[in-house]
């Protein structure tokens, strides 16, 4: 490798971790992508897998890694209920045996290293907006807990190689976060609503749709994690990086209801057991200490991410035309084959 920094992302190949090996290159690095392949995709780095700089292995991150590294971004982990609650055990084993791994290889190389936490660090809050110091309301035995207690547990161990090794720590709380290259099967609010909204089925809320989320778009939470690895040393977070634009769920459903031009109607079902009734970041730690905020508005966001999911429903790289006109009209949309003879892009 002989870029500007040699940089490790854990979970490359899943949804964020994709636009961040993107960032990366583009940014002049060596990007190198580990991924089991749990929920993420070769589909997701298609388009990146001809750049001499990036390389993608095949690795569960539950087992030692020994490679040389500037920089690490841990952020292998399956992120959507139906997937870590899939396997639980599994899903703790990446949260925790991961972190101490990735943490070992990043005191033994001496790199810096990034966590993607969560804000269900905070469970079922009952401080509203949620600002870092809140010690959060999560239920050690609940369904959920396989990924809350988990990520907790990253936190924890995160801090302790920090105190006791003296490791570089950067470590980000995110937020709801959606675009392009979700999975149409992921169970996640705004992937779900658009896909049934596309398919004309009926839009399912969970509860009464008054329960409140805030929506980050990907490009913007790629900008916070770049920030954040860069800010000054002792700057180690947890820092809460999403949008504070709170948005009842029942009115994100009419709004992908209204941009998609679907007949679509909505069905009720009962709220999940500890599905959060609030979630809403306080941003002022962020914005204070990266000079970050979000500034993609959610409908802007939609359109971008309403544009991939047509084309991904509509059979998605198969058809090029589609595909490149699609990259014409959203230039930010990288699809992961546009403008490549098909041949290419099925390797
Ligand atoms: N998207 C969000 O809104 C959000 C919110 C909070 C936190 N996060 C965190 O950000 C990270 C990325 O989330 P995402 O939305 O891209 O999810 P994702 O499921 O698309 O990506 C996770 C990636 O990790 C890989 N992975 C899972 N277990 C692994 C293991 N043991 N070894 C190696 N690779 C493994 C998967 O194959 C996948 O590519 C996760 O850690 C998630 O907890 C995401």
């Amino acid at each position: 490798m002989h870029g500007q920094r040699r940089i490790m992302v854990t979970g490359g190949t899943g949804f964020l971790g994709s636009f961040l090996c993107e960032r990366l290159l583009r940014e002049g690095n060596d990007v190198l992508c580990v991924d089991n392949y749990y929920t993420g995709s070769r589909e997701n780095v298609l388009h990146l897998l001809d750049d001499p700089r990036f390389e993608v292995l095949r690795h569960d991150i539950t087992f030692p890694l020994y490679v040389e590294v500037d920089e690490i971004y841990n952020l292998a982990c399956p992120a959507s209920p139906v997937h870590y609650q899939f396997d639980p055990v599994q899903t703790v084993k990446t949260n925790v045996h991961g972190a101490i791994n990735m943490l070992g290889l990043a005191k033994r190389t001496k790199a810096k290293i990034f966590q993607a936490s969560t804000s269900e660090v905070y469970g079922d809050p009952t401080v509203h907006p949620q600002t870092e110091d809140y010690r959060g309301s999560v239920n050690p035995i609940g369904p959920r807990a396989c990924y809350d207690e988990g990520k907790r547990c990253a936190e924890t161990l995160f801090f302790d190689y920090h105190r006791q090794y003296g490791v570089e720590i950067r470590v980000a709380r995110i937020f709801n976060t959606y675009g392009p290259r979700m999975q149409t099967n992921d169970g996640r609010v705004v992937s779900n609503f658009i896909v049934q909204a596309l398919r004309g089925e009926p839009i399912t809320i969970f509860g009464n749709g008054t329960q409140t989320r805030s929506f980050c778009y990907v490009d913007d939470l790629i900008d916070g994690f770049i920030r954040l690895m860069g800010a000054p040393t002792g700057v180690t977070g947890p820092i809460n990086l999403g949008n504070p634009v709170e948005f009842q769920v029942r009115e994100l459903a009419e709004m992908v209801i209204e941009m998609t031009g679907s007949k679509s109607g909505i069905t009720f079902k009962p709220l999940p057991a500890d599905d959060p009734i609030q979630r809403k970041p306080d941003i002022s730690c962020a914005t204070k200490e990266l000079g970050w905020q979000p500034t993609v508005s959610l409908h802007e966001g939609l359109e971008r991410t309403i544009a991939y999911f047509e084309w991904k429903l509509s059979g998605g790289g198969g058809t090029m035309l589609s595909a490149n006109s699609l990259h014409q009209a959203y230039p930010n949309l990288l699809l992961p084959n546009a403008g490549r003879p098909v041949s290419e892009a099925i390797r």
